[in-house]
């Protein structure tokens, strides 16, 4: 399956004063304006094929709509100062290893909450899903007029793309798994697969114990970094690799994964990330995401290293899509799916 053009939400974490509540600020959402998502429209926006999504969509949503609105010229142009005001301030931080004690603050949130929740999967959601807020769609910006907007699109989105992906595979692997969102949701669909989740954080550690412990899910996992990874993983031919916005982090350093995945030979290997070499800097949005993607230090050259792959016949590259759409600053949940030769 090639590529149609479209994207959706990225896990930088939005500035407070982009988090709108309608009831609260200038950004009310009107109701004779907003719209509907349909079926068709997600659809094109992940690549799915027509009528892939309607069964999908019904089990994640029900008949519930999700609900956005167009941005007055006013409001976007107000958003888009504040975009460039970010992208281009001089303490914009980049991602690298110096960040791996955040990376653990942020997760002992999570476990923290899902302790005290008794274990309540809603606490693992990570918090940049943020309820009410701005976002890119199909070379634009939007107000979301419906909660979670962002959040339960994606949902939509990696059901879709678990279904598609992982069904053969005997196991998953998820790297950089965080708070084991995706794990849990793995786990579920997949009753019948053990899901690994791995992480270089003892919180994601943790919490892959207590989803296994305490809601008797199929899991197991453990410390695991991208920059030297450790070759007892056990991976195998059979396997199902998974990074949902996590080598993004590495930059231009996705080498040592890279090989030892070319090492493992899994089945299939599948990256929702934000991916440079998609956007087209002749567009304005597409400009100003890559220029976010190179100030945070985002993934670099991995495309390019998966094609240089193909051409020596050492991969197949077996579907790449990107999705124009996301949070206000870039298109994170591009994707690229293909298998050692
Ligand atoms: C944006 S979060 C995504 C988490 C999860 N995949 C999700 O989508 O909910 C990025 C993740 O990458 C992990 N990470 C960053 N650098 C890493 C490294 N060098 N090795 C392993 N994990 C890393 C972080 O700890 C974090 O869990």
């Amino acid at each position: 399956m090639q590529s149609l053009n479209r994207k959706i939400e990225s896990p930088a974490s939005l500035p407070e004063s982009l988090v709108c509540d309608t009831a609260a600020n200038g950004w009310k959402a009107d109701a004779r304006r907003a719209r509907a998502f349909s079926t068709a429209e997600l659809e094109r926006l992940f690549g799915a094929l027509p009528g892939s999504l309607d069964r999908i969509y019904n089990a994640c949503l029900g008949r519930e709509p999700l609900r956005y609105r167009s941005l007055t010229g006013r409001q976007r142009d107000e958003l888009l100062l504040e975009i460039v005001q970010t992208v281009f301030a001089e303490d914009l931080e980049g991602c690298g290893s110096h960040r791996q004690s955040q990376w653990e603050k942020g997760w002992t949130w999570n476990l923290e909450y899902f302790v005290a929740s008794r274990y309540r999967l809603e606490a693992l959601v990570p918090r940049y899903y943020k309820p009410m807020v701005p976002f890119r769609f199909d070379g634009d910006l939007y107000m979301a007029a419906s909660r979670h907007l962002v959040r339960k699109v994606t949902e939509v989105f990696r059901t879709w793309l678990f279904e598609r992906f992982f069904p053969e595979v005997k196991d998953i692997f998820e790297f950089g798994c965080g708070s084991g969102f995706h794990v849990a949701r793995l786990a579920q669909l997949f009753p019948e697969k053990e899901v690994c989740g791995y992480d270089w954080t003892s919180a994601s550690c943790r919490i892959i114990e207590l989803l296994r412990r305490e809601k008797g899910l199929r899991v197991a996992g453990g410390h695991f970094d991208f920059y030297n990874p450790d070759k007892d993983v056990p991976v195998e031919s059979s396997s199902g690799v998974l990074t949902f916005g996590a080598l993004e982090q590495v930059g231009k350093n996705f080498e040592p994964f890279l090989e030892f995945l070319l090492q493992k030979r899994p089945a299939v290997c599948v990256h929702v990330e934000c991916i440079a070499e998609f956007y087209d800097p002749s567009r304005l949005l597409d400009y100003l995401a890559l220029a976010y993607h190179n100030r945070r230090n985002y993934l670099e050259g991995f495309w390019t290293a998966l094609k240089k792959l193909e051409e020596e016949n050492r991969i197949q590259i077996l579907a790449y899509h990107h999705q124009r759409f996301g949070n206000i600053y870039n298109d994170s949940h591009s994707y690229v799916v293909w298998r050692p030769l």
